[in-house]
């Protein structure tokens, strides 16, 4: 169902993981992806196989934290498409530390990746979607902007901050015609999870046994329906929390109902 035939789109943290998908997913479906990320030729790449395919895409070295990178890929993503229908703020990092453990660096650091970012993408994409007539804002939160995550203080915090910045600009940007819906992805296999496996092997099995479904998404998986949050089809959704996540934050097991 999903078509954004001719529709651009920013799309940032789009060399790997989650990101990726959205871009590939978003091209596949006729639109025009600007694919940015921190690391350009990871961009590049996922441009590559976009152009392979036969769509349309351009890569852009974009790292969130710096304001006049943002504004640059926001005027580049108008340019490649001739307009600015769709904003995917997917670029995160976690540091997993509680605030004991965790400076001020590093916390600052992910704030500005995973809050003020979507703030200055939104800030600055909104006018050209205002100028025709609408657009959509997806933002890649986390089940952890709905549950506290253990030892994740910094990035509970922004993620909370990102659900909720969500719904303030749904209420504030409804009459222009601009939608702005969060997905909130449970835990997806990605170079990031991935990582975080190696170091910990058991991890993996550790995260599928906390889940109802038993098992990690994959990023398509996430992506579909960040899709769909930004697709006509979605055309009455805004100011929604996504939770996409096998059933994490569907509720609390109680072990005796489980023995009787
Ligand atoms: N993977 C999961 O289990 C999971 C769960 C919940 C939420 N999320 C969220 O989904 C999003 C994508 O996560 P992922 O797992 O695909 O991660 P990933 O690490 O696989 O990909 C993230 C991409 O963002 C880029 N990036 C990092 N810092 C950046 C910066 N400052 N500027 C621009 N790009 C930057 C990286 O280079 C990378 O290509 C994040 O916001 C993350 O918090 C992921």
């Amino acid at each position: 169902m999903t078509d954004f035939a001719g529709k651009g789109a920013l799309v940032t943290g789009a060399g790997s993981g989650i990101g990726k998908a959205i871009a590939l997913g978003f091209a596949h479906h006729g639109g025009i992806p600007l694919v940015t990320d921190r690391d350009e030729s990871l961009a590049r790449e996922v441009v590559a196989e976009i152009v392979a395919a036969g769509g349309r895409a351009d890569a852009m070295g974009l790292d969130v934290r710096d304001t006049d990178g943002i504004c640059a890929a926001v005027e580049a993503s108008v340019e490649l498409a001739g307009r600015l229908d769709v904003l995917f703020n997917v670029a995160g990092i976690n540091i997993p530390k509680n605030v004991e453990m965790i400076n001020e660096d590093e916390w600052h650091s992910v704030m500005d990746v995973n809050v003020t970012a979507v703030y200055l993408a939104s800030k600055y994409s909104i006018p050209h979607m205002r100028r025709r007539g609408g657009g959509a804002i997806v933002n890649i939160a986390s089940i952890a902007g709905i549950m506290a995550e253990n030892r994740c203080s910094a990035y509970s915090a922004s993620k909370g901050a990102v659900v909720l910045l969500t719904r303030n600009m749904a209420m504030d940007f409804a009459g222009d015609g601009i939608r702005v819906n969060a997905v909130c992805p449970g835990s997806t296999r990605t170079p990031r999870t991935e990582g975080y496996w190696q170091k910990s092997p058991i991890g993996k099995s550790e995260m599928a046994e906390m889940c109802p479904m038993k098992r990690s998404a994959e990023p398509e998986e996430i992506a579909r329906p960040a899709l769909f949050l930004a697709s006509a089809d979605a055309s009455y959704i805004t100011g929604a929390v996504l939770a996409v996540d096998g059933g994490m934050t569907a509720g609390f097991v109680v072990p005796t109902f489980e023995r009787m």
